[in-house]
């Protein structure tokens, strides 16, 4: 029997690259969309359902849960790959603005993920794979707060992977790279940022431009940690540039890798942090291996 997955945010970008992949390798896809316009994106793909479902409404999790495993009758990966990215600096972006990208990144995460929970402790089996960043690993500046919301996602995975461990459940955090996906044209960013700001700015910016890897990239990872069976794992590392920074933190040491990640940022890369760290798009032959 063909297996089921549901994935959050297929609207565009990676979201919509992980249904193609689950359906081309023959599993039943349950893809959330929260705009009516898109619920026609995956028309041209067969078993998938494309319903309505908008994260932040932590009311709707429960009833979505169930309709989902009514789509095929049982549900057994669940993807939290909704997610949007704040910026500016911490001083300057509104508390507003600040609850909206945990609302969205991590509590909305959260009410899905307990909503699916009593589905799979019943079954004894199910996977969650929540889509985190390599941000998680570095809180980069004017981006403190997604930085921070992803860091949640990726502790939030640990932790509850050792609390569901014993019913056959696997809870996994992938940590994608710089992607070039549509997150980048809808930006929640901070008004009125001090001009004392404006340096580091456009210092940072000059250096780290919108681009990246192909979506289908992370959409592979998310497919493996779908289906290796190593329930241990939890981190998984997508794209050459998330995945050389375990190898960089080995080599490195954590303070050794702050300390050269930190003149990356505020002055520029070393030779050495270059070629550890590959810019977001290049791919070395090896990136594969974390
Ligand atoms: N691109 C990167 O470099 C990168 C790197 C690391 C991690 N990520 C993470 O990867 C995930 C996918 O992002 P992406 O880069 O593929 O960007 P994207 O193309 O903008 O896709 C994000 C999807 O999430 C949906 N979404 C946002 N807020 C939502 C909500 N409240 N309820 C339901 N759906 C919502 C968006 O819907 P709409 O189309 O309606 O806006 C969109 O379909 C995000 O969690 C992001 O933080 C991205």
């Amino acid at each position: 029997m063909s297996k089921t997955i549901v994935v959050t945010g297929t609207a565009t970008g990676m979201g919509r690259a992980i249904v193609k992949k689950f359906a081309a390798e023959g599993w039943n896809v349950v893809a959330t969309v929260r705009k009516e316009a898109d619920l026609t994106v995956h028309d041209e793909l067969e078993r998938v359902r494309t319903l309505l479902l908008d994260v932040d409404d932590e009311q709707a999790a429960g009833s979505f849960a169930q309709t989902a495993v009514e789509q095929f009758g049982q549900v057994d990966v669940l993807v939290n790959n909704a997610g949007f990215y704040q910026m500016g600096p911490v001083e300057v972006s509104s508390m507003d603005q600040i609850h909206r990208q945990f609302q969205t990144n991590v509590f909305g995460l959260i009410a899905l993920s307990r909503a699916f929970l009593p589905i799979f402790r019943a079954q004894r089996s199910g996977t969650i794979i929540n889509i985190s960043s390599l941000t998680a690993e570095q809180g980069y500046p004017y981006s403190a707060v997604y930085a921070a919301s992803k860091a949640a996602v990726a502790a939030l995975s640990e932790g509850m992977s050792l609390e569901v461990a014993a019913f056959g459940i696997a809870v996994k955090a992938v940590l994608p790279g710089q992607h070039s996906t549509r997150i980048f044209t809808k930006i929640d960013i901070a008004q009125d940022v001090p001009a004392d700001y404006q340096a580091g700015i456009d210092a940072f910016f000059s250096k780290n431009a919108p681009t990246g890897s192909d979506p289908s990239i992370t959409a592979d990872v998310v497919y493996r940690a779908a289906v290796d069976g190593d329930n241990t794992k939890v981190r998984y590392y997508s794209a050459p540039d998330s995945a050389a920074i375990p190898r960089a933190k080995q080599i490195l040491g954590t303070d050794g890798y702050w300390a050269e990640f930190r003149n990356a940022v505020l002055a520029k890369p070393s030779p050495l942090f270059t070629a550890l760290i590959p810019a977001p798009g290049e791919q070395p032959i090896d990136w594969q291996i974390s």
